[in-house]
């Protein structure tokens, strides 16, 4: 289309718009995100139900390089995420494979954009969004020597995400253990609390215990006591033998193929017993509870999967607490992408 063939004037608003494309390539990317950030305290229970039913985008922008492991994000996959009934998604991130390892540690900008892309997805399609620190390794191994890392990483990603809404939401790291023992991480978490503080005074955090967030691990784990404006997260993956049967990541585990989970009254009693403890220890904390993983391999039988899928699902649901299951189109995956279809019995028992 040639701008001599147009009207004038039309002619110029072609031209500013334009002009306001350049313009806006220019600016801070922070600056591109609306203008809607938090404005004043938010009640975590109420931000707590926006998280309600979720899927974790696994696989992905958590591998070493997106693809690595099989999985590239799709705008589609937004769409059928929102479609199915799904509020919100949880995406695992790798930054520390994506910032400079000297101070100031800065983030790939090329990486930013693309987390920005899926961040904007979410958010577009109507679904709350968890970002989060993933498979940060070396924080597990030389946590004294990464700290510094870790605060610089969280005062970028903080700073970038400033004005974003509300249903954005801030996971300081996923399964801190090995010699990020529970009480190390007590004291890394508070200064990442300040961190994310100068930058978002009001942002709902999401803070998981020591030891893989274990829900045994709850009663270790210290936080701001004047901070309010945090999510309690625990992952849970019992009876182990049976979720990770199979797992190559997990020594042993080929021995525990053909573990059923049928959902007899003893079975069903321990999830539930699981859940009570962590309920009781939330209640006296007053802190709202987020089971940000949860999930059984795909070596398990799709029966046994969907009925411990299901119930883990309805307990937590039973105890007040929002979920977000492991994950979305990998090895746990509610959807099969080689058939571009949903695995119907995973997706029923999620969303009923
Ligand atoms: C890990 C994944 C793993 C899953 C279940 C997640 O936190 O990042 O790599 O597949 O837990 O073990």
């Amino acid at each position: 289309m040639e701008l001599k063939c147009l009207p004038r004037w039309w002619a110029a608003i072609l031209l500013i718009a334009a002009l306001a494309g350049c313009t806006r390539d220019r600016t801070p990317l922070h600056a591109q995100q609306t203008e809607a950030s938090p404005q004043a305290p938010l009640d975590p229970f109420v931000q707590n139900s926006l998280l309600a039913r979720g899927v974790n985008l696994g696989n992905a922008l958590e591998a070493p390089n997106e693809g690595d492991w099989g999985v590239v994000l799709e705008e589609g996959y937004f769409q059928l995420i929102k479609e199915a009934g799904f509020t919100a998604v949880r995406i695992p991130i790798r930054w520390s494979a994506h910032a400079s390892s000297k101070a100031p540690y800065l983030i790939d900008r090329t990486f930013l954009k693309r987390v920005d892309w899926a961040v904007g997805q979410a958010l577009q399609h109507g679904l709350a969004v968890v970002i989060n620190m993933h498979h940060y390794e070396e924080m597990m191994s030389e946590p004294a020597e990464h700290r510094e890392r870790f605060l610089a990483l969280w005062r970028q990603i903080a700073e970038h995400y400033r004005s974003s809404p509300p249903e954005l939401f801030f996971e300081l790291l996923n399964e801190p253990c090995d010699k990020l023992t529970p009480e190390l991480w007590n004291s890394i978490l508070a200064e990442a609390v300040n961190v994310v503080r100068e930058s978002n005074p009001y942002r709902i955090l999401i803070i998981g215990p020591g030891n893989w967030n274990s829900l045994d691990a709850l009663p270790l784990l210290r936080l701001p006591e004047n901070e309010r404006g945090i999510i309690v997260t625990f992952h849970y993956y019992n009876p182990f033998q049976f979720t990770h049967q199979g797992a190559e990541w997990v020594q042993g585990s080929q021995a525990w193929l053909g573990t059923t989970w049928t959902g007899t009254p003893q079975q069903q009693s321990a999830i539930q017993l699981d859940f009570m403890r962590a309920k009781l220890w939330a209640e006296q904390q007053n802190r709202p509870l987020f089971v940000g993983e949860f999930g059984a391999y795909s070596k398990a039988d799709m029966a046994s999967r969907a009925r411990w899928t299901e119930f883990v699902a309805r307990t937590a649901e039973g105890n007040g607490m929002s979920w977000c299951y492991w994950e979305f189109c990998a090895g746990f995956g509610v959807y099969d992408r080689s058939s571009n279809d949903w695995h119907y019995p995973l997706l029923r028992a999620l969303i009923p």
